[in-house]
């Protein structure tokens, strides 16, 4: 089994998360396709009917600089307090720059670490909160995340999270056909960068892409960029390609309860809302 690199190592640097940005820019099928920019306002309707008139908090994990979060809340009443969370503080602040809300913070989380959402602060949990997660489960282990945040929901939170999908029914030739979208020039000159600032020093070697099976759950298709030497291989980058029916299982198993779902009709993103069970 190769070493693998925390996501984090690629996106922490603020030089690493302006590469990630021109990778976002250029080769995400989110900015180029309307169908996709539509999962991140077609579920303001059902969480409008949630809230009602009470007010709400947003915690968006992950959110980078915002732009899914900154498209719902175009569709959603001002939140009273945002709090944005990502492993790039820069990102995260540029976040709370952008999005509408009557008090904001920004602050760096690691949320592979069981203890990220325990100092999230009190103020933020007198209203009911909408915790937004786009892009992230690809990156991380998803059950303990979807696990830890589902232990920190109170009853009348919501969970909007999206996944990469593996279009199709078989995760493995799904995740063929959506492999264009990352091994690209521009990609890997973002992981070459990230690389090339790791302390210790990889050996000499070449990156390669190829679809694997996630170490954590076999049948889940992971697309990897790995760092080949002539004496070790290190996982760079992978990308979790889920089914769809997968990520039902997730939702199942991690104590979490669907509300709605919206799937891209070409089946490579989908957007899920849900709740805590009861
Ligand atoms: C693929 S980007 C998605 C960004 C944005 N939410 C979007 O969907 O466009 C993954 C984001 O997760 C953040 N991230 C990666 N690992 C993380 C970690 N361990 N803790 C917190 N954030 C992390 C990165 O900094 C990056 O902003």
């Amino acid at each position: 089994m190769p070493t693998e690199l925390p996501a984090s190592a690629l996106y922490s640097h603020p030089s690493l998360g302006r590469l990630w940005k021109k990778v976002h820019l250029s080769c995400s099928p989110f900015l180029h396709r309307t169908e996709l920019q539509r999962l991140y306002h077609l579920p303001s309707t059902r969480i409008r009917k949630h809230f009602g008139h009470r007010s709400y908090s947003l915690l968006a994990l992950g959110c980078a600089d915002g732009t899914k979060e900154s498209l719902l809340l175009k569709k959603l009443p001002k939140p009273t307090s945002l709090l944005a969370l990502d492993a790039n503080l820069s990102l995260a602040r540029r976040a709370a720059r952008r999005l509408p809300a009557f008090q904001k913070s920004a602050h760096r989380t690691d949320l592979t670490s069981s203890l990220s959402l325990q100092f999230i602060p009190s103020r933020l949990r007198t209203h009911p909160t909408l915790i937004t997660l786009f892009g992230v489960l690809p990156n991380l282990n998803p059950l303990p995340l979807l696990r830890s945040i589902s232990r920190f929901m109170k009853k009348d939170d919501l969970l909007l999270f999206s996944a990469n999908l593996a279009p199709g029914t078989k995760g493995r030739l799904g995740a063929i056909r959506v492999l264009p979208q990352y091994d690209n020039p521009p990609t890997r000159e973002w992981l070459e960068t990230a690389v090339g600032q790791l302390r210790p020093r990889l050996p000499k070697g070449r990156l390669e892409f190829g679809i694997f099976s996630d170490p954590k759950q076999n049948s889940l298709a992971r697309i990897e960029a790995r760092w080949i030497s002539q004496r070790k291989t290190f996982t760079v980058f992978s990308s979790r390609r889920p089914t769809s029916s997968q990520v039902e299982t997730w939702i199942r198993t991690t104590q979490l309860r669907k509300l709605a779902c919206y799937l891209d009709p070409l089946g490579e993103e989908g957007v899920w809302l849900v709740t805590r069970k009861a």
